[in-house]
């Protein structure tokens, strides 16, 4: 159990993450008092912060989708745009469904569609080792796999997943060095860089999906406003049918691309 707050401490904290930039600082300073376990936690959270560390992985959690996901340093911090994928997912998953968090980073999209759909059987893949074991905190870790795309999963996953949910790296290389400090500093670039239209791994993804999917199985995966004509036309290439959500509240968007069902 953790010791009273101390008012004056807590008001002390406010005052240096305003003084630093932090836009939320009273929200800030009172996660941070839950997380540190004494003062001199507490300080060494404090003096991290306002050197410009992310708030979530000092916290060792991020907010998602009324979830807490686990995160560490170095792990891609789930964004509240992706919760537009996340119930997306959830919303074409039924009990008993094969899903698969592609691209996974802590699992945060898994883990939503795990706790909205009893039964799902979710399954994460991610190349980062970071992400990996974050992953393993959050989701089943006998079902999350180190490596490549497709390459780590079980062979028998091959045209048995109802959905594949992937939030993978769509920036463009050159749009990095404008991200905010928080990522750009903090995150890997592995998480970040898309290659230089931001399209590199969607075009591997709209390649090799197709035989992973079940028939009637969907991708869905998040873009931008601005990519996602592109993206969708990766996937109607790959002969899946293509369509845009886009949610202006969460500012995000996703392609949605279903593999048709078996002609009766
Ligand atoms: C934008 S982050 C998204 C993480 C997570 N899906 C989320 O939304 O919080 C992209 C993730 O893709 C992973 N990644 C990048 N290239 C990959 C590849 N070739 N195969 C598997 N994962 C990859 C990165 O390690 C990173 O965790």
């Amino acid at each position: 159990m953790s010791a009273p707050v101390d008012p004056d401490r807590s008001e002390d904290v406010v005052r240096r993450l305003r003084a630093a930039g932090c836009v939320f600082a009273e929200e800030e300073a009172a996660l941070l008092l839950e997380a540190a376990a004494s003062p001199a936690e507490l300080e060494t959270l404090v003096a991290r912060r306002v050197a410009g560390e992310p708030l979530e992985p000092l916290l060792g959690f991020a907010e998602f989708g009324g979830l807490r996901i686990h995160v560490d340093a170095g792990v891609f911090v789930p964004r509240r745009r992706t919760e537009v994928l996340a119930r997306e997912a959830a919303a074409l998953t039924r009990p008993g469904d094969a899903v698969l968090d592609l691209c996974c980073g802590a699992g945060a999209i898994g883990a939503v569609v795990a706790a909205r759909v009893p039964g799902a059987v979710v399954y994460a893949a991610d190349v980062e080792p970071a992400a990996v074991r974050a992953a393993r905190v959050n989701l089943d870790p006998a079902r999350v796999f180190e490596g490549d795309l497709f390459a780590p999963l079980p062979a028998e996953l091959k045209g048995a997943l109802a959905v594949i949910a992937v939030n993978a790296p769509y920036v463009p290389t050159d749009a990095i060095g404008m991200m905010p400090p928080e990522a750009r500093l903090y995150e890997p670039a592995v998480a970040l860089d898309g290659g230089a239209d931001g399209l590199d791994l969607h075009r591997r993804i709209a390649a090799e999906a197709p035989e992973w999917l079940a028939p009637g199985g969907s991708v869905v995966i998040e873009t931008s406003d601005e990519q996602a004509a592109r993206t969708a036309g990766l996937f109607q290439a790959a002969g899946l049918a293509a369509r845009v959500v886009s949610d202006d509240d969460l500012d995000g968007t996703v392609v949605i691309a279903s593999r048709r069902p078996p002609a009766r």
